[in-house]
This record gives C-alpha cells, sequence and structure tokens, in this order.
C-alpha cells in the first residue's frame, strides 16, 4: 500500500519528485498519514496524528516542530542541515556589506530624486549629498562567527575572501567542519573573547536551552565600540532588551537581523530582513530534497539520519 505524506507547506517539486507517485501518495490533507514533510509550518503537538511515523522539516531549524513530544511518542524528527548553508552565507555576505557602507541610506536618497529631469542639478544635488553616505571597508576588519557549523564555516570562508581576519567559537566543534575550516580561523576559546575582539559579530547558532538569551548585556558590553552584530540564526538567541540598550547607548552600530521583531521596527540603526536567508531556489531544492531523501529511507528501511 502505497505510503501516505501529509505536506504542509508548499514542498519544491524536485523534493517530491524522490517520493515516486507509486510507492507514495502526498497531500496536504490526510486521516492518517504515514509522515509529515514541511517547512516553516508551526506544528503544534495535537496536529501530529497518532498514524504518523516521522516528521521531515525541508530546513535547518526545528523550532517549529515540538521535538519533545515527537521523541516521547517515539517519531523521528528529521532536518536538512546544510542544505540551505550557501543561501544563508550569501545573505550574510550582503548583511556585512549593508552594515560597512551607506547602502540603504544613499538607496533611500537616490528613490527620493525619482521625477527629476535636470541633469546638471542631479549632479550637483549628488555631489553635495554623497559624502553623508560614506563607509568603511571590511578589509582588515575583524569578523566573529559564533558557531562554525555548516553556515558558520563557509561564512568565515567568504570573510577570508574579503580580506577580513576572522575569530570563530563553537564549544561543540564537530570533526567535518573542523576539516571544512580555514587554518586562517582563529579559534577562541571563549565567547567573550570573540565578542572583545571583533569588529562584527555574526551568529550561527540553533536555538535550544543554552542558546536562548546568550547575547546578553555583558557580552554586548565587550564588545569594541562602534561594533555590528549579526543575526542571521534565529532572534531568540539575543536578549532584545540588552540589544536595545547597546543600541540606545551607541555602544553597539548596528544590529543586521533576518527577522523583524516589533520593538526593533523603524530604527535607524537596526536592518531588518523577513527570514529570507534561505529563501532561493535552491536552496529550497536542497533542503527539499534532504528531507525527502530521509524521510524515503526511513519509511522504507528504518534508517534514522539527522534525527
Ligand atoms: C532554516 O531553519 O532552515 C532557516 O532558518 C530557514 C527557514 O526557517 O525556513
Amino acid at each position: 500500500m502505497a505510503k501516505r505524506i501529509l505536506t504542509l507547506n508548499q514542498i519544491s517539486v524536485k523534493g517530491l519528485e524522490r517520493l515516486p507517485r507509486d510507492s507514495y501518495e502526498i497531500a496536504s490533507e490526510f486521516a492518517h498519514p504515514d509522515a509529515i514533510l514541511l517547512r516553516s509550518h508551526k506544528l503544534q503537538a495535537e496536529e501530529i496524528p497518532e498514524s504518523v511515523l516521522g516528521i521531515a522539516r525541508a530546513g535547518a531549524g526545528v523550532n517549529n516542530i515540538p521535538v519533545v513530544e515527537c521523541t516521547r511518542r517515539g517519531i523521528p524528527v528529521f532536518n536538512s542541515p546544510g542544505a540551505n548553508a550557501n543561501a544563508v552565507k550569501e545573505l550574510v555576505a550582503a548583511g556585512l556589506l549593508l552594515g560597512s557602507r551607506g547602502i540603504i541610506e544613499g538607496l533611500d536618497y537616490v528613490a527620493g530624486l525619482a521625477g527629476t529631469t535636470d541633469a546638471s542639478w542631479l549632479h550637483q544635488e549628488l555631489e553635495a549629498h554623497k559624502k553623508q553616505f560614506k563607509g568603511s571597508e571590511l578589509r582588515g576588519k575583524t569578523l566573529g562567527v559564533v558557531g562554525l557549523g555548516a553556515i558558520g564555516s563557509l561564512v568565515a570562508d567568504m570573510a577570508l575572501t574579503m580580506g577580513m581576519e576572522v575569530i570563530g567559537y563553537d564549544p561543540a566543534l564537530s570533526v567535518d567542519a573542523a576539516w571544512r575550516l580555514s587554518s586562517q580561523v582563529r579559534k577562541a576559546d571563549t565567547l567573550s573573547a570573540v565578542f572583545a575582539r571583533s569588529d562584527y559579530v555574526t551568529l550561527h547558532l540553533p536555538v535550544l536551552d543554552s542558546t536562548r538569551g546568550l547575547v546578553n548585556s555583558e557580552l554586548l558590553g565587550a564588545m569594541r565600540p562602534d561594533g555590528c552584530l549579526l543575526n542571521f540564526a534565529r532572534q531568540e538567541i539575543v536578549d532584545h532588551d540588552a540589544l536595545l540598550a547597546a543600541l540606545e547607548t551607541g555602544h553597539l552600530r548596528k544590529y543586521i537581523a533576518d527577522f523583524p521583531t516589533p520593538e526593533l521596527l523603524g530604527r535607524s540603526d537596526v536592518i531588518l530582513m523577513p527570514h529570507i536567508g534561505a529563501s532561493t531556489d535552491e536552496a529550497e531544492e536542497n533542503c527539499a530534497i534532504m528531507a525527502a531523501d530521509q524521510l524515503r529511507d526511513f519509511l522504507e528501511n528504518g534508517n534514522i539520519r539527522n534525527s
């Protein structure tokens, strides 16, 4: 009998193709599904039918899945670590550039010039104003990378190619990640050492009890004045009261994150993106393929990977 896969988000066709139609029925509604395949749907424990044997997320973080309840019920939860790492890394590169150059202010200013027809006036106008959009270069600056997993290690390499000094910190560095890391990435022994020595700090950690609120007033206070914090991981890792205090005193120059939160909207010292780190065609395909392959291997052979 065909296995029933309940999809709770739109899943890339390339991933669904890994589940052959003669062996799998795939639909967004089923009374008794064998498995659930999802992306960012916030899954509630009571939404998981008794018949479900496994859950796969086409994405890295599993904080939208009630993992504790799944474990209690013996339901393995699979994710797709690394499958969207390149997409996130590229957005972090954009974040670094937005933090170092007057790109946003400059674009806003140019947008305000719409309708101008006088080229010579425009030239004079730009000459008079462009000084205010001056930034600084990334080359020679220090980037602290907190979390050296699939994403963090790619970010470290990218920053090296931009001529940045890179300090990394990961208390649980995997053997795979250690092999991937360039020897030019210096390892810090403590988290506070990374914050103290970096011009830019970028976070690449999952949200766990041990990482929730990890970036607190002490760490932010240890940062170089004029520092810049990038968070393309999860908003819960940063204590927002401490963050606002660091911004208010001007100790932190900019916070650049991939999720808008109400208390940060509208601030000129904050750049917020709408959680698009993994929103590329390639990342969605890679994640869907990885998630579907794991589900299939589990349902057909009982194998459990990335759970
Ligand atoms: C992930 O966990 O894979 C990324 O944050 C993207 C997402 O949540 O969709």
